[in-house]
């Protein structure tokens, strides 16, 4: 393979100006990666540094330009995405963490400061196990349970786990909040030990805005990992009955929220014993994480 000498930015410069055209504000790094990925190196690409790269690796770089074109997000191009401190491998199953979310992790760790604790720890709807494998990044003497109905995004999950060397602390369950008696099945998993944290960041979009959504978002994202049925709120209506039976006295319930639903999810919550005692805003000043103890 014959392979010539290029500066970078000569390479990427015409590709960027077409992603701008079509209104891309992040062509330029997005055009880095891409080149990485067509290298098939993982390092960070700069725009002045000089690369060896032949015909057929340029033509790869310029077929993943028109993917992204086509409006597919990098993050699903090159099937990874950095959230809090590691990298996590995604699949067309998982959902792509969102930097929002990392606000739980924040949470979770102002409730929990003593790092070296024995924590047993529920994600449920794990997606790509972002949340729970941060947790384990933290907690080195805890355990998680990832929960998902997707067979496919737990073995993403298992993949993630066993880069990061947490998979000794992992659980990898397979069931459905929506079919009756989840609860007791998870229990009868974990051999009646019930858990400390519960962490969730459930489908939570009202179905009609679905379609309204960026194309990034309606087509890439897993509808299943979206759709909170018609008011948003479904899967809490599944799970908040439930998590008495699973979480021990004065355990910690940990929920991400969609915009304006804190009320109902509070009330709601009210009557299955689960008080809320603290309500975290995102960036934009969305209460964006509930959390509640269980009496
Ligand atoms: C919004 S995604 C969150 C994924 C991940 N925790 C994150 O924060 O990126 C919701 C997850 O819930 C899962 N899910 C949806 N409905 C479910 C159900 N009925 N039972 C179990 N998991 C479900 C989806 O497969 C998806 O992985």
């Amino acid at each position: 393979m014959i392979k010539k000498k290029m500066e970078v930015y000569t390479l990427i410069k015409p590709e960027i100006q077409k992603l701008i055209t079509v209104g891309i504000e992040t062509a330029n790094l997005d055009c880095r990666i891409l080149l990485s990925k067509s290298l098939n190196i993982d390092k960070v690409i700069y725009n002045h540094e000089y690369i060896d790269i032949s015909e057929n690796q340029i033509k790869k770089f310029q077929c993943l330009v028109e993917q992204r074109l086509s409006g597919k997000p990098v993050s699903r191009i090159v099937n990874k995405r950095n959230f809090w401190k590691k990298e996590f491998k995604l699949n067309e199953q998982t959902l792509d963490p969102r930097p929002d979310s990392e606000i739980l992790i924040e949470t979770v760790l102002l409730h929990y400061e003593n790092k070296s604790k024995s924590l047993k720890i529920l994600d449920l709807g794990s997606g790509s196990g972002c949340l729970g494998l941060s947790l384990l990044e933290e907690y080195v003497n805890s355990e998680v349970s990832f929960f998902d109905v997707s067979k496919k995004s737990l073995e993403i999950v298992k993949i993630n786990a066993l880069n990061f060397g947490s998979a000794n602390r992992s659980k990898f369950i397979n069931l459905d909040w929506r079919i009756d008696g989840w609860d007791l099945n998870l229990i009868k998993i974990e051999n009646n030990i019930k858990f400390d944290i519960i962490i969730s960041n459930p489908p939570y979009i009202p179905r009609d805005e679905i379609k309204k959504l960026q194309t990034e978002v309606k087509k890439y994202d897993p509808f299943i990992a979206l759709n909170g049925g018609i008011d948003g709120l479904d899967s809490y209506r599944y799970i908040i009955p439930k998590l008495k039976n699973i979480l021990k006295y004065n355990g910690k319930v940990f929920f991400e929220i969609g915009k304006g639903q804190e009320d109902f999810i509070s009330s709601r919550a009210k009557k299955h014993k689960l008080f809320p005692i603290e309500y975290n805003k995102d960036l934009s000043g969305v209460n964006r994480v509930i959390t509640f103890i269980v009496k």
